[in-house]
C-alpha cells in the first residue's frame, strides 16, 4: 500500500460533517418536541455514563462559533442534519415550529452562505419525533407520508438556498441498530428477524417519495441535487483462497451496503442474495412467506433510480467467514450468516468496531463503481475516534486521514471512480450515540466540563485543512508547494541564493554606475565652477 502522489479533480468538494442530535443541544428549547433519542438517552442504562444530548455542543446557541471553525478549516461544504421534531414537534405538518425550528436553520444556512460554504443538508439523521414513534415509528408505513410532508416544507422553505439534500443518513443503522439489536433509539430488539426488514422497507419508500417530490416539484426551479447516504464496512475474505470466505464477503456486502443500494441504484428491488437467504430460512422456520417484505411492481418502479449521487459513509473493514446459525434463529444476523474478525496488525481506535484499514476504502469505492454502474460518489462521512483525556497532537487521526484519503485518491486516479467530494466526520467532538462523549471523532476538541463548551483545534484540524488547500497530495518532485507550507530545499535553495545574489549584484552595479556617473558629473561641474571662480 504505497503512498500515492497526486491531486483530486479541480471541482472536488471538501467538507466536514455533523448531525443535529449529536451537537445541537436545546433539546426542549423554543417549542421543540422530543425525539426518540431524547427518550432513549433519558432512560438510565441506555447510554455510556447515562449521558445525553440535552446540551451536547450547544450548537443551537453557537452558530458563530461553529462557522468560525468551518472557516478556519477552509472547507467548501458543511454537512449537517435537521432535527425533525425541532421543526415539527409532533412529527406532523400541522405543527410547524417556525420560531425555534426553521429560524435556527435559516440563520445557520445564511451564515454558511455568507462564509462561502455550501450547506449539505440531511433531512433525517436518526432523531425521529417521539410522537411518530408512539404510533410505531418506522415500522408503521404511515411514516412514509409523514416524511414526505416534512420534506416538502423544507424544500419550500429552504430550497432556494440549499442545493444539496440527503434524505436519510444510514438507513442500515436505523433498521439494524434501532430495531434489530436495539442499541440505538428506539431500542427495539424483540423481533430481530422481522422488524429491521419492515423498517428498511419503509425507509426505502420514504426516501423514494421525498426524491420524487423534489424531482417533480422543486428541481426545475431550485436546481439542486438530492440523494441518500448509505454506510458500509468493506468485507474482505478472511482467507482469499477459500471460496467459503469469499462468498461470506459477498454476502456481507449485499446484506450491508446492498440492502439499500441495490433497490435504489439497480432495479428497485432487493438483491438476490438477501431475497434467497431470507426466504429459504423463513420457509425452513415454517413460515408461509419470506420475512423480507416484497415490493409491488409499481413500488419497484417508484424506488429504482431515485438518486442523483451515491452518498457513502465508510469507516472500517472486516474479514469475513461463514457462520451457520441454528435453523430456528430468526434474525438479520442469522439470515446473513457471516462472522467477522479483524487483523491484529490493523491499528485500533477509540471505538471497538473501528480498525484502521485504509485499503478497504479504495476497494469499496471501486466496488460501488462496478456494482452500480459508475455513479457519482460523495463520501459524506469518514473519520476516526479516540478515547481519554484531550491530547492536542492526535497523530492517529492525521495518519487515518492521510492514509484513507490517499486510498480515495488512488480510487479516482487509478480506478476511475467518479468521486466528487469528501466530507470528514466530524467537525468537533460530540455525543457518539450510545457510546456517549467518551468516543471522540472531532477535528476540534470540545471541553464538555466547561459550561462555555469551548472548541479548540486538534493538530489534525490543521493537517486536514492542508490537504484541502493542496487538493490532495502534491508530488514533492514537482515542488516546492506553498500549500504544504514547503520551504525550498538543497539545490533549490542554492539556485534561489544564486538568483538573489545576482539580482543584488546587478542592482548594486547599477547603483554604483548611477552614483559614479552623478559624482563624476558633479565633480566635473564643481571643478568647472572652481576653475571659473578662480578665473
Ligand atoms: C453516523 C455518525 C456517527 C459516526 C461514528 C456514523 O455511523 O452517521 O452519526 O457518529 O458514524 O460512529
Amino acid at each position: 500500500d504505497m503512498y500515492f502522489y497526486g491531486t483530486f479533480p479541480e471541482d472536488f468538494t471538501w467538507g466536514v460533517s455533523s448531525s443535529a442530535y449529536q451537537i445541537e443541544g436545546g433539546w426542549d428549547a423554543d417549542g421543540k418536541g422530543p425525539s426518540i433519542w431524547d427518550t432513549f438517552t433519558h432512560v438510565p442504562g441506555n447510554v455510556n455514563n447515562n449521558e445525553n444530548g440535552d446540551i451536547a455542543c450547544d450548537s443551537y446557541n453557537k452558530v458563530e462559533e461553529d462557522i468560525y471553525m468551518l472557516r478556519a478549516l477552509g472547507v467548501k461544504n458543511y454537512r449537517f442534519s435537521l432535527s425533525w421534531p425541532r421543526i415539527f414537534p409532533t412529527g406532523r405538518n400541522n405543527s410547524i415550529n417556525s420560531h425555534g425550528g426553521l429560524n435556527y436553520y435559516e440563520r445557520l444556512i445564511d451564515a454558511l452562505l455568507a462564509a462561502n460554504i455550501v450547506p449539505q443538508v440531511t433531512l433525517y439523521h436518526w432523531d425521529l419525533p417521539q410522537a411518530l414513534q408512539d404510533v410505531g415509528g418506522w415500522e408503521n408505513d404511515t411514516v412514509v407520508q409523514r416524511f414526505k410532508e416534512y420534506a416538502e416544507v423544507l424544500f419550500q422553505r429552504l430550497g432556494d438556498k440549499v442545493k444539496f439534500w440527503i434524505t436519510l443518513n444510514e438507513p442500515y443503522n436505523t433498521a439494524y441498530l434501532g430495531y434489530g439489536t436495539g442499541t440505538a433509539a428506539p431500542g427495539i430488539s424483540f423481533r430481530p428477524g422481522h422488524a429491521p426488514y419492515v423498517v428498511g422497507h419503509n425507509l426505502l419508500k420514504a426516501h423514494a417519495e421525498a426524491w420524487h417530490l423534489y424531482n417533480e416539484t422543486f428541481r426545475a426551479r431550485q436546481g439542486g441535487l438530492i440523494s441518500i447516504t448509505i454506510n458500509s464496512d468493506w468485507g474482505e475474505p478472511r482467507n482469499p483462497h477459500s471460496q467459503e470466505d469469499v462468498e461470506a464477503a459477498r454476502r456481507l456486502m449485499q446484506f450491508f451496503l446492498g440492502w439499500f443500494a441495490h433497490p435504489i441504484f439497480k432495479n428497485g428491488d432487493y438483491n438476490e442474495v438477501m431475497k434467497r437467504r431470507i426466504r429459504e430460512r423463513s420457509l425452513a422456520q415454517g413460515l408461509s412467506k419470506s420475512r423480507l417484505p416484497e415490493f409491488t411492481e409499481s413500488e419497484k418502479q417508484r424506488i429504482k433510480g431515485t438518486y442523483d449521487f451515491f452518498g457513502l459513509n465508510h469507516y472500517t473493514t472486516v474479514l469475513t467467514y461463514n457462520q451457520n446459525y441454528p435453523k430456528g434463529v430468526m434474525s438479520y444476523d442469522s439470515d446473513r450468516g457471516v462472522a467477522t474478525v479483524t487483523d491484529r496488525s490493523w491499528l485500533s481506535s477509540g471505538s471497538l468496531w473501528l480498525k484502521v484499514a485504509p485499503f478497504g476504502f479504495r476497494k469499496i469505492l471501486r466496488w460501488i463503481k462496478e456494482e452500480y454502474n459508475n455513479p457519482p460518489i460523495y463520501v459524506t462521512e469518514n473519520g476516526v475516534s479516540e478515547r481519554g483525556a484531550f491530547e492536542f497532537n492526535d497523530t492517529w487521526r492525521m495518519h487515518y486521514y492521510r492514509t484513507y484519503i490517499n486510498e480515495a485518491l488512488k480510487a479516482v486516479v487509478l480506478d476511475g471512480v467518479d468521486l466528487r467530494g469528501y466530507t470528514a466526520w466530524s467537525l468537533m467532538d460530540n455525543l457518539e450515540w450510545a457510546a456517549g462523549y467518551e468516543e471522540k471523532f472531532g477535528l476540534y476538541h470540545v471541553n464538555f466540563s466547561d459550561p462555555a463548551l469551548p472548541r479548540r483545534p486538534k493538530a489534525s484540524a490543521k493537517y486536514y485543512s492542508q490537504i484541502i488547500n493542496c487538493n490532495g497530495f502534491p508530488d514533492p518532485a514537482t515542488g516546492p508547494h506553498p500549500c504544504l507550507g514547503e520551504e525550498p530545499e538543497g539545490a533549490e535553495i542554492a539556485l534561489y541564493v544564486l538568483f538573489a545574489l545576482s539580482i543584488v549584484g546587478a542592482l548594486s552595479l547599477a547603483l554604483f554606475a548611477y552614483k559614479y556617473g552623478k559624482l563624476s558629473k558633479r565633480s566635473h561641474k564643481q571643478s568647472h565652477m572652481e576653475l571659473s571662480s578662480k578665473l
